[in-house]
């Protein structure tokens, strides 16, 4: 009998430090920018981008699967104007390297008119995107990449969640390109879809939802992993 009392008291404990543990781990965000590595921010330790550096695979495909591969668009099957951008070769023939200001892709998405990419009504890419598009082919347009842009103690809604929605997803979920009639472009949108599941089932490829991003790579298992701890943690507007 008192061993039994001994032993309840011990799993309370034991119980009680596991249980902080956790909750230490979830309120403690971390103080890193993650998402994409273009922006610089804190990288971990075994990360060797170089946050001066933009990378044609971290940063640039998914950015280009989302604004411009959709269906109807340039990807495999419409290749609308003659254009597919689905690889880096394909993509190639409208960048001059080390000259953005000479190359068809940048170009058309700093148009203002109506022959601006995407084009109207969708929504144009943001001041950040178009410049990192630029930097990269002032940059020589590389196919490059780098490991460990990602950092799991970065998991708040501004440091993680924010930077991938906005470069791997909200050019097909967006009020005026709502994909799947699903907006991930804004904090109270992107909440909707963390609160009814749709959110980690898409991007964890769960059975019963439709894998995303949608005819492009997966997020990588940390970036899942960031968006699964925001969710976890409340998704909150942070
Ligand atoms: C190239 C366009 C495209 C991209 C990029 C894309 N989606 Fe989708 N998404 C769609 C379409 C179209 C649908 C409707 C279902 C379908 O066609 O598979 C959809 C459906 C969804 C759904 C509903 C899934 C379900 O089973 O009900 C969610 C949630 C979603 N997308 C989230 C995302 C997230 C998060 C990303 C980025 C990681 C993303 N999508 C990237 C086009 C896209």
């Amino acid at each position: 009998m008192k061993n039994k009392i001994v032993y309840v008291i011990f799993s309370l404990i034991a119980g009680l430090f596991i249980l902080n543990a956790c909750r230490h781990e979830i309120l403690n965000p971390g103080n890193g920018s993650g998402g994409g590595t273009g922006g610089g921010g804190n990288l971990p330790p075994t990360s060797n981008c170089n946050p001066d550096s933009v990378y044609f695979v971290n940063d640039i495909m998914p950015l280009i699967s989302s604004n411009c591969t959709m269906s109807g668009c340039h990807d495999n099957i419409t290749h609308a104007d003659g254009v597919n951008l689905t690889t880096y070769t394909k993509i190639m023939g409208y960048v001059r390297p080390g000259d953005a200001a000479n190359s068809k892709l940048y170009k058309v998405i700093i148009k203002t008119d109506g022959d601006r990419m995407p084009p109207p009504p969708m929504a144009p890419m943001t001041t950040a995107q178009k410049a990192l598009i630029q930097k990269w082919i002032n940059q020589g347009a590389k196919n490059n990449s780098c490991i460990g842009s990602c950092d799991t103690t970065v998991f708040t809604y501004s440091g993680a969640v924010k930077p991938i929605m906005d470069n791997k997803c909200a050019g097909c979920h967006n009020p005026s390109n709502l994909g799947g009639n699903i907006d991930v472009s804004t904090f109270a949108a992107v909440r909707v879809v963390a609160l009814n599941g749709k959110l980690y089932g898409s991007i964890a490829h769960q059975t019963g939802y439709s894998p995303m991003p949608k005819n492009a790579a997966k997020l990588s298992d940390c970036e899942i992993r960031q968006v699964q701890k925001w969710i976890i943690a409340g998704s909150q507007n942070n």
